[in-house]
């Protein structure tokens, strides 16, 4: 399987290594088509861009959009916007934090935490979404609910 990984790494290099600032635009397809960039890609990359691994890494770290292990096979987000903040966002992130045992942006067993800012509906805040799931109005109660439905 890391065959194939590897061939699709090397398919993405080919096409956009010879382009200006190919770096991020080479981070997204990477990740795009893995789910998340592995160190042996970093590596091919480094070498494809003529940067040391250390400046790869570092972009990557840089944006929390790139993940450097593979993704969680869930995910919770939790806005964290302005309206949905003024509803009590911040309050079931901690509580969010405290049940998974994670902060934003980590995971916990199968289930990643994110941030994500504005979902649209800020008139019925916190919002959630939990994979593909929006769900409004979400106090502690309901969203420990929500993640036992998860874990079952
Ligand atoms: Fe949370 Fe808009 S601020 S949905």
């Amino acid at each position: 399987q890391q065959d194939l990984a590897r061939r699709q790494v090397q398919a993405v290099l080919q096409a956009q290594q010879q382009q200006a600032g190919a770096l991020l635009p080479i981070l997204h397809a990477v990740q795009d088509t893995l789910g998340y960039i592995p160190d042996w890609a970093v590596a091919d990359i480094a070498q494809a861009l003529n940067q040391s691994r250390a400046e790869v890494h570092g972009v990557i770290t840089f944006y929390h959009h790139f993940r450097t292990s593979p993704p969680a096979a869930h995910t919770l987000q939790i806005c964290q916007a302005e309206a949905c903040q003024a509803r009590g966002s911040r309050a079931l992130t901690a509580h969010a934090e405290q049940a998974l045992g994670c902060s934003l942006h980590g995971r916990s067993g199968d289930i990643g935490l994110e941030p994500v800012y504005c979902l649209g509906l800020c008139a019925t805040g916190p919002n959630i979404m939990l994979d593909d799931k929006l769900v409004s109005r979400v106090d502690a109660a309901r969203l420990d609910r929500l993640l036992a439905g998860v874990k079952e």
